[in-house]
């Protein structure tokens, strides 16, 4: 699982936070049903904008990266990313993935010599063609005024392999999810390949071209191959096949050219095996534009996390946006959702839970019945969240993980145990409710693993909630019963606006 490596000539703010979290509740997901998964993220050093940046600010290029990327490296750890890897394309071993990559479509007689002259936009560090531009000279994404260059560069022959890729997604059809994002790629390349330049001779900040050093590789072909880099591509092995070809490329539907066209074709060049999958989402807005450093609209994701708790704020992202789709940010948004589904919903759940088990059960969990209506529900709900983080639908995975939830307040409210007599018809719903609980914890701990954890110590469960295995630990009627249940502080305390 990757994400894209992201440019450090900008702090990390809540756009990169997202895709972020996106790729990690996936692979905790993963790892759940068992899966071997390595999660790589990065960034991405070098180039024009990087070398800009490092000028504006006064430094050596090396000097500035190295100050920002920790940066990243810090959020992904306050974030509680679990990625095993962070790649800086300033790394030897990724330098030498890039050389090895080039030569290699360098011998296959796809990279040649040419003169290139065009409109560039430095910020998406892509020439535009004019009939891309707006308003005549304006980048389509940044709506920045583009400069025009000329220059003598190498050029990837990319006008070649239009029919090899149309061919490769056919009988790949779902190798791109969402579908409506999928298609956009192939509308790209439908509508005409262009041949695209791979270096430059401009520009000092960047890797030699193994058989031109005058030369260095431009952006794109550099960045794209952090992905076989991090795996051991260009070290003299083939150790790199352990882990390649990469299950889900997690990307912004702003670079889906360069991930879905430009990539796809470099690796049939190079002979190498093509990715299985790409997730392509959308943008998080603020009132309507892309939150960015350009737009000068940056969220710092740990102002968010200051009122909402880590978990809380990756519930917000990962449940709020249908993946694939844009998605307005704004903190009245994020207080609604968690009070609505996190304070009022699975909060009360839990409290409620441990406040009837401490009056009416001694507050010791209570053992669930085996024909529970519940059992179908906790069914349904792992069914649902399945198939949804199967096909990268985190909104919709937490949405049939909530079905549970749901199911699990009105079954207590049909019940109403708070008003029975203690006895084993009390008991029975409350085993109910634990393992339902039980259940939710599991499904749940992609989005929020130190809260699923708490809620899984407080109802009496022992070890880790990230060391169970699923499907086996969704079945109904695991919960043994006979352990503390605590109450403790509120899971999630409610926000007053
Ligand atoms: N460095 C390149 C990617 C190279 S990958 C081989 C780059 N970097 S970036 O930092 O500008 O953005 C990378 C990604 O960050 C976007 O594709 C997207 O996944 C994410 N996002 C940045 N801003 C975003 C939002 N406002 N909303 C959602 N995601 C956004 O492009």
């Amino acid at each position: 699982m990757t994400t894209p490596i992201y440019y450090v000539n900008a702090e990390p703010h809540l756009g990169h936070a997202y895709t972020t979290i996106v790729g990690d509740a996936l692979t905790r997901w993963r790892r759940l049903l068992g899966d071997d998964v390595t999660y790589v993220t990065g960034t991405d050093e070098h180039g024009l904008k990087v070398q800009q940046s490092a000028e504006a600010a006064g430094m050596e290029p090396q000097a500035f990266t190295d100050e920002i990327a920790p940066k990243f490296a810090a959020l992904w750890d306050r974030l509680n990313i679990a990625n095993d890897d962070f790649i800086r394309t300033t790394e030897p071993r990724h330098k030498a993935a890039v050389a090895e990559l080039l030569q290699r479509c360098y011998d296959a007689g796809d990279i040649e010599l040419d003169t290139f002259a065009g409109k560039y936009c430095v910020a998406c560090e892509e020439y535009y063609s004019d009939e891309e531009l707006v308003d005549g000279d304006r980048c389509p994404i940044h709506l920045r005024v583009t400069e025009y260059f000329e220059e003598e560069n190498y050029f990837f022959r990319l006008s070649r392999f239009e029919d090899r890729l149309l061919d490769w997604y056919a009988r790949h059809p779902t190798a791109m999810t969402p579908e409506h994002r999928g298609n956009e790629a192939i509308g790209l390349i439908k509508s005409g390949l262009r041949d695209f330049s791979i270096s430059r001779t401009s520009l000092t900040w960047g890797v030699p071209l193994p058989w031109d050093e005058t030369h260095v590789a431009y952006v794109w072909f550099d960045a794209l191959t952090n992905y076989l880099a991090a795996v051991g591509f260009g070290d003299g092995t083939d150790r790199y096949r352990d882990w390649w070809p990469v299950d889900y490329h997690l990307i912004g539907k702003d670079i889906v050219r360069q991930h879905c066209v430009y990539w796809p074709a470099m690796l049939m060049s190079a002979g190498v095996e093509l990715p299985k999958g790409w997730a392509i989402g959308g943008w998080l807005l603020s009132d309507g534009d892309k939150i960015s450093k350009s737009s000068g609209n940056a969220v710092d994701p740990l102002d968010v996390i200051g009122d909402v708790g880590l978990d809380g704020f990756r519930y917000y992202l990962l449940a709020d946006t249908t993946y694939g789709n844009d998605g307005d940010f704004s903190y009245e948004g994020v207080v609604s959702r968690y009070n609505a589904d996190l304070a009022n919903n699975l909060g009360n759940l839990a409290a409620r839970v441990a406040t009837v088990v401490a009056k009416k059960c001694d507050g010791i969990g209570t053992a669930p019945d085996a024909d529970s209506a519940l059992a179908a529900a906790a069914a349904a709900a792992y069914e649902g969240a399945a198939a949804q983080w199967d096909v990268v639908q985190p909104s919709r995975a937490l949405d049939a993980t909530w079905s549970l939830v749901r199911a699990t307040n009105s079954h207590l409210e049909a019940h109403e145990p708070w008003k029975s007599d203690p006895g084993p018809a009390v008991d029975t719903v409350m085993g109910d409710a634990l393992e339902a609980l039980r259940i939710v914890a599991v499904l749940c701990s992609p989005a929020m693993p130190d809260i699923a954890q708490t809620l899984w110590e407080r109802i009496g469960m022992t070890g880790e909630v990230a060391d169970q295995r699923l499907p086996q630990a969704a079945e109904w009627g695991q919960y043994a019963g006979g352990a503390t249940v605590t109450k403790g502080e509120p899971l999630f305390p409610r926000i007053k606006v």
